[in-house]
């Protein structure tokens, strides 16, 4: 199974303990930098319209903004009620300081 391999940021666009939401094709992502370790999941939250890359980032905890459910970063699962859905996660592979992720 091939995959493909995208560039989403610069290491330096994120900083630290935040994130920014990235828009890349059909994906809007959030970028995360947790200490200087980078995450990428689903900018949208799957409870409601929250923007993840807005919400408090809390060491690998995201709270969305909206009805502060919150996800784990690392593997997606839901950490707080509302949300019942697991967040989308990436592998990401930091190449020559750019945030890339495989599909
Ligand atoms: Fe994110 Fe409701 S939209 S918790």
């Amino acid at each position: 199974e091939a995959s493909t391999r995208i560039r989403l940021c610069s290491t330096s666009d994120v900083d630290w303990d935040s994130a920014i939401r990235v828009e890349e094709g059909d994906l809007i992502l959030a970028v995360f930098n947790v200490n200087g370790v980078f995450y990428v999941t689903d900018d949208l939250c799957t409870h409601g319209p929250g923007s993840l890359s807005e919400g408090y980032l809390d060491g690998h905890t995201i709270e969305c903004d909206f009805h502060n459910g919150a996800f784990d970063i690392r593997t997606g699962e839901v950490v707080t009620p509302p949300c019942m859905i697991p967040i989308k996660t990436y592998k990401v592979v930091i190449e020559n300081e750019n945030v890339t992720i495989e599909v």
